[in-house]
């Protein structure tokens, strides 16, 4: 099969069974994505499919032949960091940075839904600019940090939300 990630083609010979997380870790070297629990449970392994954050080790790798999935060495690498990298860096937005990966991707897929419009409990209505640190936490919650290093990571997201110059993913 033939897998667009990162906006490069990459052919891959996978069982049925393989979830996209193993794709990328086991078969193709991207080992960004992180597998903390491989069960839907912690969001290590956050990508994003077709602009949306879905947890990687949920979803099979044959589901996904057409789409287009950026991890985490797709937003930016070292000397051109995506804003929400360079963001978690200058706040601290981690300790052990296993959850790291996830966390970014997740805040990425976060931000273009609130510009989407697309509900995550009470306030769908809300710009970025108006998170609240309630909010980001609610809509970050999918995302566990056993460092508990949230408030970094909730500064970082606000800092990037305000000044309104994330780049389309
Ligand atoms: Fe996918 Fe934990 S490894 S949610
Ligand atoms: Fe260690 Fe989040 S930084 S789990």
């Amino acid at each position: 099969m033939k897998f667009n990630i990162n906006g490069k083609t990459h052919d891959a010979e996978v069982d049925v069974r393989t979830s996209l997380l193993d794709l990328c870790r086991e078969h193709l070297g991207l080992t960004g994505s992180k597998k903390g629990c491989d069960h839907g449970q912690c969001g290590a392994c956050t990508m994003l499919v077709d602009g949306r954050r879905i947890n990687s080790c949920l979803t099979l790798a044959v589901m996904h032949e057409d789409s287009e999935i950026v991890t985490i060495e797709g937003l930016g690498q070292v000397g051109d960091l995506h804003p929400m990298q360079d963001a978690f860096v200058r706040h601290d937005g981690y300790q052990c940075g296993y959850c790291t990966p996830g966390q970014i991707c997740s805040a990425v897929g976060m931000l273009g839904e609130v510009e989407k419009g697309w509900p995550s409990h009470a306030s769908a209505d809300l710009t970025a600019v108006e998170l609240s640190d309630a909010e980001i936490s609610e809509r970050m919650s999918g995302n566990l940090c056993r460092c508990a290093a949230y408030p970094n990571i909730v500064d970082a997201i606000r800092e990037v939300a305000g000044k309104g110059d994330r780049q389309p993913v």
